[in-house]
């Protein structure tokens, strides 16, 4: 039987205060998206800890969250914390390899084949980005980095990288450059989906936002 509450607490503490996106809230939401595809896709239940284990800890490297010196400190605790938990050394490994590879920068220039425990972690942190909640997260992350809310003028760049996809833009540009691609990306059918769901919703809010943007411009 694994531990978590130790390991928990960790993620916990260290997401509490976040207010881009990435805070304690939005790590359960992934924890429930990934059971829920982890079901539907009918994965093997001795995999079902290993998600469990992924999803919760799947932005604890994240590089726009910690700078490097933390994030070897990071790395060092979450070895300790998997194994006081009761992971194995392989099942450790294969978390690791999932939360270092998750991540849409991650994969811009080559796409990395994840294990299928991988890939429904994946589907569930991207299904979080999409949807009501996926405009709510990006608007906060936009207030944090200081991106304006929209500019007609700003287009969706077409040659995006590890290197300048982290440049800032107007939210609703993000949504053109990554979020409305993010359908297509899904590993799984259960997760395109509800994917295909969320983005119908997005598209809507886009034409009334831009609708009252530029209301009574002549
Ligand atoms: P990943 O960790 O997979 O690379 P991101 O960090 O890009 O994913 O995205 C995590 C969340 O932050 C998403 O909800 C996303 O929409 C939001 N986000 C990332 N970059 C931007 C941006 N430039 N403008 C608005 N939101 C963003
Ligand atoms: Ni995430």
């Amino acid at each position: 039987m694994i531990q978590w509450q130790d390991l928990t607490t960790y993620v916990q503490q260290l997401t509490t205060a976040d207010y881009s996106g990435h805070d304690w809230d939005h790590i359960q939401r992934v924890q429930r998206l990934s059971a829920y595809l982890a079901t539907q896709e009918k994965v093997p239940a001795d995999q079902y800890a290993l998600i469990k284990a992924a999803a919760l800890t799947h932005d604890v490297l994240d590089h726009k969250l910690a700078a490097e010196p933390e994030l070897i400190i990071r790395r060092q605790v979450l070895q300790t914390h998997y194994q006081k938990a009761g992971f194995t050394a392989t099942q450790r490994q294969a978390i690791f390899d999932i939360i270092e590879h998750l991540s849409f920068a991650a994969n811009l220039q080559q796409h990395y084949q994840l294990s299928l425990a991988g890939q429904i972690v994946q589907d569930a942190d991207r299904l979080d980005a999409l949807g009501a909640i996926g405009i709510g997260r990006a608007l906060y992350y936009g207030a944090k980095t200081k991106a304006p809310m929209y500019d007609p003028n700003v287009t969706a760049r077409t040659d995006l990288n590890a290197h300048n996809y982290r440049r800032q833009v107007p939210v609703l540009t993000h949504f053109e450059e990554k979020l409305f691609k993010l359908p297509a990306l899904m590993n799984t059918k259960s997760a395109q989906q509800l994917a295909q769901e969320r983005v119908e919703y997005m598209h809507h809010f886009v034409q009334e936002f831009q609708h009252e943007w530029h209301f009574g411009e002549k």
